[in-house]
C-alpha cells in the first residue's frame, strides 16, 4: 500500500508521510530554468514532456512520499474556453466569461484540449521512481473555480461588489462546472492519479450562510463521486472559519489544514485523518525554528493519521536547503 493511502484509508498512525502543495515550483533553481524558456504557463502545463519532467524535479532531490502532477486548477476553465493567461506578479487574468460559448463545449472538446495534462499523468504513473509513491491529482473546488472566473482575477479580499447579482447565471455556471470536473476527474485517475485533492482556495470569503449552497453541496457531490471511483479525497477547505462543520457536511477522506488553524484544537472536534498546518514562512526562517515548528505538529498528531504538508503552497523564495531540512525532520522524527 502507497504512503498517502496508509493513512488515509488505513488510518495508520505509526508514521507521518510528506509532501508539500507546490512542490514542483519557483522556489528550485531547475524549474525557473525550464519556465524562463516557457513563458507561457498555459502552454507550459500542457506540454506533456516538460510537465511530466517538473512534476519529478522535486522528487529527484528529495525524499517525499507524493508526487502532485504540475498542472494547475485553472486549466478547467481553460478546456472550456475561457481566456486564461497568468501575468508576472500579478497572477491569473481569465478572458471574459461567455456562457453561449460554453455551454457549446461537450466533453471530446473539452478532453481534447487539456488532454496534455492527462498524458503527462501517464508518463508520471510509469516512472520507476513513483514506485512506492503516491501520484496526486487535483481539481479546485467549484466554488473557487466561480470565483475566478466571474471574477477574472485573484479576488485578493473582496469578491467584486456585483459577483451575487445574477443568481441564475451562477447557478448554470456550476452546474457546467461540475460537470466538466467530473469528467478531469476521471480522466485524472484512468491515467494514474491514486489521491484526488480538491483545493478551495476561496472557501473563507463567504459568509457563513452562504456555505452549504456554494460549497458543502457542490464539494460533497464531487467527493461521492471520487469515492465511486474508489479513489480517496482530500479536501482544503482554505481559511473556512468552521473546519468541522466542513468535514461532518461534505465528509472526505481527510482533511487539509490552513496555517490560522489551531492544531490541538482540531485534532479536539476532526475524527478524520488530517493533512498540513504548517505556515509557509517557517521555511523563511532557520533551521532550528523549523525543526521545533514541524515537531510541533508531529507531536499534536503523533496518536492521529497526520499526513505532513505546509497550511498553503511553498513561497517561492525558499531556499531548496530548508525544503530538505524539513523533510529529513519529518522522515527522521
Ligand atoms: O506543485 C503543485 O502543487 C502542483 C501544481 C499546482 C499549481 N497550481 C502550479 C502553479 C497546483 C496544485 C496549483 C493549484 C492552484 N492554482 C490553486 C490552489 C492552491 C492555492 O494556491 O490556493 C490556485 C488558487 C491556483 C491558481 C493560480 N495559479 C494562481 C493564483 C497562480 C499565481 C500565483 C503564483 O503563485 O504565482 C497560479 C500560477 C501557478 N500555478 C504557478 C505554479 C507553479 C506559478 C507559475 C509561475 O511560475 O509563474
Amino acid at each position: 500500500m502507497k504512503p498517502l493511502h496508509k493513512i488515509i484509508v488505513n488510518n495508520d498512525t505509526s508514521f507521518s508521510p510528506i509532501w508539500i502543495m507546490r512542490q514542483a515550483g519557483r522556489y528550485l533553481p531547475e524549474f525557473r530554468k525550464i519556465r524562463k524558456e516557457n513563458p507561457n504557463f498555459i502552454n507550459l502545463c500542457l506540454n506533456h514532456d516538460l510537465s511530466s519532467e517538473i512534476t519529478l524535479q522535486p522528487i529527484k532531490r528529495f525524499d517525499l512520499d507524493a508526487a502532485i502532477i504540475f498542472s494547475d486548477i485553472l486549466m478547467l476553465p481553460f478546456g472550456l474556453g475561457q481566456k486564461v493567461e497568468f501575468e508576472k506578479n500579478f497572477g491569473p487574468k481569465l478572458g471574459e466569461l461567455n456562457l453561449t460559448k460554453i455551454e457549446k463545449i461537450d466533453d471530446i472538446d473539452f478532453i481534447e484540449k487539456i488532454q496534455n495534462v492527462y498524458k503527462a499523468l501517464k508518463k508520471v504513473s510509469l516512472n520507476p521512481s513513483l514506485k512506492n509513491k503516491n501520484l496526486i491529482g487535483f481539481i479546485g473546488a467549484p466554488w473557487t473555480l466561480l470565483v475566478y472566473m466571474i471574477n477574472q482575477n485573484s479576488p485578493k479580499k473582496n469578491l467584486k461588489e456585483d459577483f451575487f447579482k445574477d443568481e441564475a447565471l451562477i447557478k448554470r455556471i456550476l452546474m457546467i462546472i461540475e460537470k466538466f470536473l467530473k469528467i478531469h476527474i476521471k480522466n485524472q485517475i484512468d491515467n494514474g492519479a491514486d489521491v484526488i485533492q480538491i483545493f478551495d482556495s476561496w472557501a473563507g470569503l463567504l459568509e457563513e450562510k452562504d456555505l452549504p449552497k456554494y460549497v458543502y453541496n457542490p464539494t460533497l457531490r464531487l467527493v461521492d463521486y471520487i469515492r465511486s471511483l474508489n479513489v480517496p479525497v482530500i479536501c482544503f477547505p482554505r481559511e473556512i472559519k468552521n473546519y468541522k462543520e466542513f468535514c461532518d457536511a461534505v465528509k472526505p477522506n481527510a482533511i487539509s489544514i490552513d496555517y490560522n488553524v489551531d492544531p490541538k484544537q482540531i485534532l479536539q472536534n476532526i475524527k478524520i485523518p488530517i493533512q498540513g498546518g504548517l505556515d509557509p514562512k517557517i521555511l523563511l526562517t532557520d533551521k532550528e525554528t523549523l525543526k521545533k515548528e514541524a515537531s510541533k505538529y508531529l507531536d499534536i498528531f503523533k496518536d492521529h493519521p497526520y499526513i505532513f504538508n505546509l497550511g498553503h503552497g511553498v513561497l517561492p523564495e525558499t531556499d531548496p536547503d530548508m525544503f530538505d531540512y524539513l523533510v529529513k525532520t519529518v522522515k527522521n522524527y
